[in-house]
């Protein structure tokens, strides 16, 4: 042992003593030469292996800083085939008393068309697959084309704002069927608990202003959002059209719409919502026409 700590002590002391005559001696000195390169062989490995050790570290972070974001972008608790479609942007929602669009204001039909576009194309066609990954069932989609019958929640819920909305101006729309009042309770409810859910966090900010001694909330502000025309692009590549009587089929009722007494009679037999007592006002097949579209209609029909 301590021959060998001596050894060791000599051979470095003999490398500091020929690199301090390295700037005397020249390169001339065979000996020396012999040294030197004997140095750089055996620095050459150690000095190769620590960048590439550095290089193979380096690199590990960077790919495991990308996976991570991917990772954080692309992470949902619950699977949907749209998830993939998904990709948050920055988008300025311009909410003030005074902003314009074509679904805000007092009905009209170029309003109800607008509101009603929102919805062609809520019904789509989903895997087996898709529904193993949730651990749901669905009922069929009858058409010989496969798959089950699913709306994208984002539709329902807008259809749920969309009959409040026509709540609050019924001595226009007259919709007067018995389920108003737990429709809009169901409504109100599922949109509160899916605004709880999202928890839009974005800052709402204020202002003073001259004539008010309240701070003045501006609501146009940014949010981070999905982008709406992906997702309803993707929807359109699914959809298909409830009214074609051969896509939704009870096993013991018969097709779930009836186009013909659909059409003929503004309601839809066998279905709750549509079974009404009498002394209705005239609007309301057309309206509760309407509703049912809503959902039935696969658009561009
Ligand atoms: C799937 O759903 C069934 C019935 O709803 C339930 O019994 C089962 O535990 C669920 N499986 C998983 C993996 O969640």
């Amino acid at each position: 042992m301590e021959e060998i700590q001596s050894e060791r002590r000599s051979s470095s002391s003999d490398r500091y003593n020929s690199s301090d005559k390295e700037g005397l001696l020249s390169f001339r000195d065979p000996e020396l030469r012999t040294r030197r390169t004997w140095l750089c062989q055996t620095l050459t490995m150690p000095i190769l292996h620590i960048s590439l050790i550095l290089a193979y570290t380096i690199l590990f972070f960077i790919l495991q800083h990308n996976t991570h974001s991917n990772l954080h972008r692309n992470q949902h608790l619950i699977y949907s085939p749209l998830n993939d479609v998904l990709v948050p942007e920055k988008k300025f929602v311009h909410a003030t008393f005074r902003s314009r669009n074509p679904y805000k204001g007092a009905p009209s039909p170029e309003l109800d068309h607008a509101w009603h576009q929102i919805f062609v194309n809520s019904n789509i066609r989903v895997s087996a697959r898709d529904l193993e990954k949730i651990n749901k069932t669905s009922v069929p989609v009858g058409d010989g084309k496969g798959g089950y019958y699913a709306i994208p929640d984002v539709y329902h819920q807008l259809h749920c704002l969309k009959f409040l909305r026509q709540m609050l101006y019924n001595d226009y729309y007259q919709i007067k069927k018995p389920t108003n009042p737990i429709h809009i309770d169901h409504c109100v409810d599922n949109l509160r608990q899916n605004l709880m859910c999202k928890a839009d966090v974005s800052l709402l900010t204020f202002n003073w202003v001259a004539d008010d001694r309240a701070p003045k909330p501006d609501f146009d502000i940014e949010h981070e959002c999905k982008n709406w025309d992906r997702i309803d692009a993707w929807a359109q590549e699914h959809r298909f059209d409830i009214f074609d009587e051969r896509t939704l089929v009870h096993p013991t009722l018969g097709p779930s719409f009836p186009e013909k007494e659909y059409k003929d009679t503004g309601r839809i037999p066998g279905h709750p919502g549509f079974l009404h007592g009498h002394g209705e006002a005239g609007g309301h097949a057309q309206m509760t026409g309407q509703e049912t579209e809503e959902y039935g209609k696969s658009g561009g029909k």
